[in-house]
């Protein structure tokens, strides 16, 4: 039996999430800990036979087997449940002792309890934690925010248990306050438009190029392999060779297409709103699976409105797959834009402090968005570490230059079949509007002016002004 106050992490929470994380932690070595309040998860933890983990029951029996600074991770579902055992830890812990809030909480949550933790003493780290089941065991990408201090002890072991991009580890010290759990968030805001991109994507192949799944497969299997590399790619890939024992069909085929969602696209969505900072793609892709989940009313209104009569297009497949490949990448770089654009104006606002392309750098790996085109958005911020949105960077332009045209063809096509692509026009139109000098804004401005005496501002004149719109002023 191992001696008391011995081991270097523990671990609240023993779902798939945390008893991979804490595999993953005795795999470098460490003695660890595992509590949770479901008998049944402990014993399963401790049918491990783990050597380097032992599983605990009782709250202070845990506490208790730690070493100073005790280090204790809570890997809990976001919300009451985290202030819950927060208060319970409080009775347990000593000052100085540090609590990690693993999970995805909302920002403004983890910046209150950074403050009322750090006014008792006590050190709070809020960390994102991205890759799934699989990262957990295997290595994820971290990003721990708040208590910097705090962090340097954490340090050496979560650089361990971190997934490696050219050997080296996909964490990073974020900044202050709630910094990792909005980077996170924003993370997932990314990762709901990607994975909206690839399902318009589906779609077109699917309706308007008729291609059957096996067709489907070889695209996603060979987008993969240039530069959409992706994480998501690859298990869409998978997807869309998967049947089960004995079966016919793919998987994917008796799944129903009501998509569900935790909550993080919204909130970045949500956020991106309150700072005035456009997002749409992430939007649409929080809008879309909120539609998907009204079967009810769509199975209603598909009998009123039957699809058009002619969805097929009259397109030589390859090449338009080819086609669709660049309006991809042309939207998916939209997409990262507005997250990291989002990233830059929450700097502005909250003072974090964060690195864009110290964020970009722990992507390339562990994480669910990590792409080969995290890599042009490193180089881009690295370059120039005051650049404020990635489209302005000289590489990415260039590269993008060549791929507005097959995303209009895109778009256009599948607004023509009655094929619904809100993602990949997002992408288009929120360019058009971004590259912009001039917008018809004027006009809403003048509206305001003339409906409720807003004001307007004159392009040659300093100042604010107002304008009695009465119709003997207006000539015809
Ligand atoms: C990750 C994921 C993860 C997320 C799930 C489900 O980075 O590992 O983003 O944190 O919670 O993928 O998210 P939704 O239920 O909202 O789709």
């Amino acid at each position: 039996m191992k001696q008391e106050n011995q081991n270097a992490f523990g671990m609240i929470g023993l779902g798939t999430m945390g008893s991979n994380l804490l595999q993953n932690i005795a795999d470098h070595s460490y003695n660890c800990a595992g509590y949770d309040n479901s008998i049944e998860k402990v014993n399963v933890l401790n049918a491990l036979d783990n050597k380097n983990i032992q599983g605990f029951s009782n709250l202070k029996e845990f506490t208790d087997s730690l070493k100073s600074p005790k280090v204790v991770m809570m890997l809990v579902p976001a919300g009451e449940i985290v202030d819950n055992v927060i208060d319970e830890l409080l009775a347990v812990l000593d000052k100085g002792d540090i609590i990690i809030d693993g999970g995805n909480s909302h920002y403004t949550d983890t910046e209150r309890r950074y403050k009322e933790l750090e006014g008792k003493g006590f050190h709070f780290v809020g960390m994102g934690v991205s890759g799934g089941e699989e990262g957990a065991r295997r290595g994820p990408s971290m990003m721990p925010g708040g208590d910097e201090e705090a962090y340097e002890v954490l340090k050496p072991i979560l650089e361990k248990i971190a997934a490696h991009v050219d050997s080296e580890p996909t964490v990073a010290f974020m900044g202050k306050g709630s910094a990792g759990h909005f980077v996170k968030m924003v993370h997932n805001g990314i990762e709901y438009a990607i994975m909206q991109l690839i399902s318009e994507s589906y779609e077109i192949m699917k309706k308007g190029l008729q291609m059957d799944n096996e067709e489907i497969h070889k695209v996603y299997k060979k987008w993969n392999e240039g530069r959409l590399k992706s994480y998501l790619l690859e298990i869409t890939t998978d997807i869309f060779a998967y049947k089960n024992e004995g079966e016919e069909n793919l998987l994917l085929d008796n799944i129903r297409d009501e998509a569900k969602a935790k909550g993080t696209g919204k909130w970045t969505s949500q956020a991106a709103m309150d700072l005035h900072l456009p997002t749409p793609v992430i939007d649409i892709a929080v809008s879309m699976r909120d539609l998907s989940s009204l079967k009810n009313l769509r199975v209603q209104a598909s009998k009123i409105y039957p699809d058009l009569a002619e969805m097929h297009y009259s397109k030589s497949e390859s090449d338009y797959c080819d086609q669709l490949e660049e309006a991809f990448y042309f939207a998916m770089v939209s997409a990262y834009a507005q997250g990291m654009h989002l990233l830059y104006q929450s700097n502005e606002e909250f003072k974090y402090n964060l690195n864009l392309d110290l964020i970009a750098k722990i992507w390339r790996g562990g994480c669910i968005i990590r792409s080969e085109f995290l890599e042009d958005i490193y180089a881009a911020f690295n370059k120039n570490p005051n650049l404020q949105h990635l489209l302005l960077d000289e590489t990415v332009a260039g590269n993008l230059t060549k791929s507005i045209k097959s995303n209009r063809t895109v778009v256009s096509d599948a607004v023509l079949h009655g094929i619904s692509t809100p993602a990949f026009s997002a992408a288009l139109t929120y360019f058009d509007d971004f590259r912009s000098e001039n917008m018809p804004t004027n006009l809403i401005q003048a509206q305001r002016d003339y409906f409720g005496s807003h004001t307007y501002e004159l392009k040659a004149k300093e100042g604010v002004f107002h304008t009695k719109w009465v119709m003997e002023n207006i000539k015809n």
